[in-house]
């Protein structure tokens, strides 16, 4: 049967470790320019409904220095849902191509997408979860820490797509998780209750920042309005303010924290120029990251590692 990378429950807690491990080892080989090409005769469809740049650069860069090719397939290309049923495109694409990695606002459709493409399909962000970006930051927190375990991981901003991949992390891998958000604007309920019932981590929903981030190992931050709500962006700085990640706040941890943002960041609101800059800060490691993790979960669908 055919795999998929839909969530992070699609992988076990010994899978995830596995694919931590094969990312080091396929990092090593692009640092050492090795002739390294598993995805030769492969071909890889993009579908992107939203904007993107790490997503797209990195599965395209991967997957090509790996031996594959890429393609790339715009908001205006395709028009899933739109100019054509998910359900069709699905077979379409699946019988020219290896593998499909999708970027789509409702979530229903990349479920729709897996169901009945017949090659393995990997979500690139939908509105409700980003698994890739969260593979990448554990990845990236394993090469700084040596470990993942029981660190307090401290989410501080909007509850959005990133943190419920975080919760469906921490329901798997053992941590103490934080998320700190304005009222009315917390993740998923359903993701919530099953961290909690889940009594592998100790997940904490907190509107006191300064509270909260005491004893970080990691403070994590993201744009306070998504892609599709970005409408609101201006009317949400004033609920936000005081959530915004800033030197000060970095020095109320009482540790050495290390800073974390998916990226594209938002300088001046949800974090600033000196907390990016920061020597606290990897923003930059975890953003290369995406590309070696994801070639690792590349591998594990085609079963070549
Ligand atoms: N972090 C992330 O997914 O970045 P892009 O939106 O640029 O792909
Ligand atoms: N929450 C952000 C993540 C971008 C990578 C968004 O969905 O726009």
């Amino acid at each position: 049967m055919k795999k998929d990378f839909i969530h992070i429950s699609d992988l076990s807690k010994d899978e995830i470790m596995e694919t931590i491990n094969l990312a080091l080892h396929v990092k090593s080989k692009f640092y050492n320019r090795e002739d390294y090409l598993p995805f030769k005769g492969y071909t890889l469809a993009m579908i992107f409904a939203k904007p993107s740049a790490r997503t797209r650069i990195s599965f395209e860069t991967g997957f090509s220095r790996m031996g594959g090719k890429a393609i790339y397939l715009g908001p205006d290309d395709i028009g899933i849902g739109k100019r054509e049923a998910v359900k069709d495109i699905a077979r379409v694409i699946s019988n020219y191509n290896d593998l499909i990695m999708a970027r789509l606002f409702q979530h229903e459709h990349l479920l729709e997408l897996a169901k009945y493409a017949s090659v393995p399909v990997i979500n690139g962000l939908t509105d409700f979860n980003h698994p890739c970006q969260i593979m990448c930051d554990v990845f990236t927190i394993f090469e700084n820490k040596g470990h993942l375990d029981n660190l307090k991981i401290v989410y501080v901003g909007d509850g959005n797509n990133i943190v419920n991949s975080w919760l469906i992390m921490a329901s798997i891998l053992p941590m103490h998780f934080v998320c700190v958000c304005p009222s009315g604007y917390e993740p998923d309920n359903e993701l919530m209750n099953k961290v909690r019932s889940s009594k592998i981590s100790t997940f904490e929903l907190s509107h006191n920042p300064f509270e909260s981030v005491i004893g970080a190992d990691i403070i994590y931050t993201d744009v306070w309005a998504s892609m599709g709500q970005k409408n609101e962006a201006k009317s949400r700085v004033k609920t936000f303010l005081k959530y915004q990640v800033n030197s000060d706040m970095l020095s109320k941890t009482n540790k050495n924290t290390l800073f974390m943002h998916c990226l594209p960041a938002e300088r001046g609101r949800e974090t600033t120029d000196n907390v990016m800059e920061s020597k606290n800060s990897i923003v930059f490691q975890q953003a290369e990251n995406r590309m070696h993790i994801q070639n690792a979960i590349m591998l594990k669908l085609f079963n070549k590692g």
